[in-house]
């Protein structure tokens, strides 16, 4: 029987003690064996919580560990491109966070290098395409459910958080396009079937955080992407929703539609009061996508265990960012960028 992939996680903030759970007892191939964080309660944390695993305060220490077969980047998006590289130089498979840089020749380099590592994987967490719902929408349009696809309406929508964490970490997250509608992005172009995209144009304002403005950040923004083909992507993406997180999509074929999400509820409890008939709403992206984290690990651990690929290319990664950077100049400059 082949050895279980021996995995080091980096960063183990709000996300990568998720992911850090995750592999330590629920991704059947693979074991965690290692962790890396600069910060000491970080360490603590995974001291506490994870079994027996060597930590390490120093990335390129546990890159010299030669047990580990891949590493798990859950790093500061500005790390991703760098870290990459490295993990790839020592000989490490590499799962990494979204997006894959917030700058172009980043990404090129990272394939640039990638190519010389041809029996190394890299992958970008682009995680909605694992959620089941997702998947199974894919599917459908794969078997022609709703004829030819060609207009997609997707949203990324976080409740508002009153101590704006987000204002703090807008300034390495690369905004409100760069960090969450890259994930509707990627979506548009999966669901779309890949087309060449032909022009941008976004807007967007500050309806709430008005600290998002030093750094050029909006809270509340919208984008409209024309792909080749007469396909069209139309986008929404805001931190300050009142009612929770609040992320769906809708797919427009010439036979059918498809909706995802449409009902953001935490449950399937319906309360009936005073106030009327509603349901709890998902309170944060994790809760919505805890499944598809799961089984995300399990694809990409899966295929470097000799199964299928994911289907996910650092080309798709870099297109995301490429199209998120296009939205960023477009509500900068206020005019339609054309590619
Ligand atoms: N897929 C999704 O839906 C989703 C959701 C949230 C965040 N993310 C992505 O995950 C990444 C991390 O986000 P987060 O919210 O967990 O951030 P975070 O700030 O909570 O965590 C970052 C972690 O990286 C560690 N770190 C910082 N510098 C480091 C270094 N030089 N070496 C090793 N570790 C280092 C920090 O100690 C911390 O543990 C980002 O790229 C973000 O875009 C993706």
């Amino acid at each position: 029987m082949k050895s279980a992939l021996k995995v080091g996680i980096v960063g183990l903030g709000r996300l990568g003690q998720r992911h850090a759970v995750n592999l330590a007892w629920h991704v059947p191939g693979a074991t965690l064996n290692a962790a890396c964080s600069p910060v000491a309660a970080e360490r603590d944390w995974a001291a506490a919580n994870l079994p027996e695993l060597a930590l390490y305060s120093d990335y390129t220490r546990m890159l010299e560990d030669a047990s580990i077969d891949a590493v798990w980047l859950v790093t500061p998006t500005s790390l991703h491109a760098d870290q990459i590289i490295a993990a790839l130089r020592a000989g490490k498979h590499v799962f990494c966070e979204k997006p894959l840089s917030l700058d172009l020749a980043q990404c090129d380099r990272v394939i640039e290098v990638s190519a010389q590592y041809r029996h190394l994987q890299v992958m970008i967490g682009f995680v909605r395409r694992f959620d089941p719902s997702y998947r199974d929408a894919f599917d459908k349009i794969q078997e022609g459910a709703i004829g030819r696809s060609f207009m997609v309406r997707s949203q990324t929508c976080d409740k508002n958080d009153p101590d704006g964490f987000f204002v703090r970490f807008a300034p390495t997250s690369g905004g409100l396009f760069l960090d969450c509608s890259v994930h509707d992005i990627d979506l548009a172009r999966w669901l779309l079937g890949n087309p060449r995209v032909t022009r941008v144009f976004a807007s967007g304002t500050i309806a709430i955080h008005e600290g998002l403005r030093d750094c050029g950040d909006i809270d509340n923004g919208v984008a409209i992407c024309e792909f080749e083909g007469g396909r069209i992507a139309v986008f929404q993406a805001s931190r300050t929703m009142a009612h929770g997180h609040d992320t769906q999509t809708e797919v427009i074929g010439t036979a059918g539609a498809l909706s995802v999400g449409r009902n953001p509820r935490a449950n399937r409890v319906e309360i009936f009061d005073a106030t009327g008939v509603r349901n709890e709403c998902t309170p944060t992206f994790f809760e919505r996508f805890e499944h598809a984290f799961l089984k995300e690990a399990e694809a990409f651990v899966a295929s470097l265990n000799g199964g299928p690929p994911t289907g996910l290319t650092l080309d798709d990664a870099r297109e995301a960012t490429r199209i998120g950077i296009a939205m960023r100049e477009s509500l900068t400059r206020g005019e339609a960028v054309n590619f």
